[in-house]
């Protein structure tokens, strides 16, 4: 099926979406992105993934080409044409196309591009993996320092998912200063006791939207919440681990470095915690 995208204030057939070869995305990896999940037709958080959306182009001063309202009705039109009950809405901004090759920033009042496409994933809330749980395995954090801008350098967290795969693992956790910083596409979290643990936020890791829900879902269930860094060997002493992510939603993790964490099957603090954010996600959608 031909999808449906958005380039630049127009829906077109996939096929049709063209980006200029001197676009600052493809030359200088000069973008940023969002990921929204949608479940019955509907729009996770999407607040959340607008704030996070205008800081990354803040902290990147790039202009925002579109309101938030506007935004969003991109993002439901979308939905509503290429019929999409659950996926992924992908969005993405680059600081456009100065019609030739420059490190320098071009001038401000050249125009952003603004691509949005959908990614249809039937049955996602219902993931086999997470009756499963995944398997991970550890590897250096090897990416730059801004990781809490949301950009489209996505290289390193690639070779780290094909690392794994060549390791028969579902993920990677990256590792740097001795201590875990994040999946390569996802929050890593540990459970110890009642106690969930995962690491503070600073520039090292992306604030993702769906930890802070969990987050908030965890103590409003009288959850134990430690906002701090942890170790791979303290990973292995946990009684359970998951990670977090727009599209994986809590996802239990049930083996590290190939040794079982806890009694190596989903835990019952990531299947509640996932039950109570599809829920709570659902009932806020938009
Ligand atoms: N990834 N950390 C990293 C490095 C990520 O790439 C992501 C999201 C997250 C979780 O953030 P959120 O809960 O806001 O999705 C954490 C998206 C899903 C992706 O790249 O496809």
């Amino acid at each position: 099926m031909t999808r449906t995208v958005y380039l630049n204030g127009d829906y077109l057939p996939e096929d049709e979406a063209k980006v200029s070869i001197f676009d600052r995305g493809f030359l200088m990896s000069d973008g940023i992105y969002e990921v929204t999940s949608v479940l019955d037709g509907k729009l996770i958080d999407f607040d959340g993934h607008a704030v996070r959306l205008q800081r990354s182009l803040d902290e990147l001063d790039m202009a925002h080409p579109s309101s938030k309202d506007d935004l969003l009705e991109v993002h439901r039109e979308l939905v509503r044409r290429n019929d999409i009950t659950d996926g992924m809405i992908y969005l993405q901004i680059t600081r456009g196309n100065p019609g030739d090759r420059d490190f320098a920033y071009p001038p401000a009042d050249t125009p952003p591009t603004l691509v949005l496409f959908t990614q249809a994933k039937p049955g996602m809330a219902d993931s086999p993996m997470a009756k499963t749980g995944m398997k991970v395995i550890s590897i250096a954090d090897q990416r730059w320092g801004r990781r809490d801008i949301k950009t489209v350098q996505l290289l390193y967290p690639s070779m780290g998912k094909m690392m794994a795969k060549a390791a028969g693992a579902d993920d990677a956790w990256m590792v740097e200063d001795g201590h875990v910083t994040e999946g390569t596409s996802n929050n890593a979290y540990i459970v110890k006791g009642n106690t969930i643990i995962t690491r503070h936020l600073g520039n090292e890791i992306l604030h993702g939207i769906t930890r802070a829900a969990v987050l908030r879902f965890a103590r409003e269930a009288q959850m134990q919440v430690e906002e701090r860094s942890f170790t791979i060997a303290e990973a292995l002493q946990a009684d359970e681990a998951f990670i977090t992510s727009a599209s994986t939603f809590v996802m239990p993790v049930v083996e590290l470095d190939g040794a079982a964490i806890g009694t190596g099957t989903p835990g019952p603090v990531a299947t509640r915690l996932r039950e109570i954010y599809l829920d709570e996600s659902r009932k806020a959608a938009v």
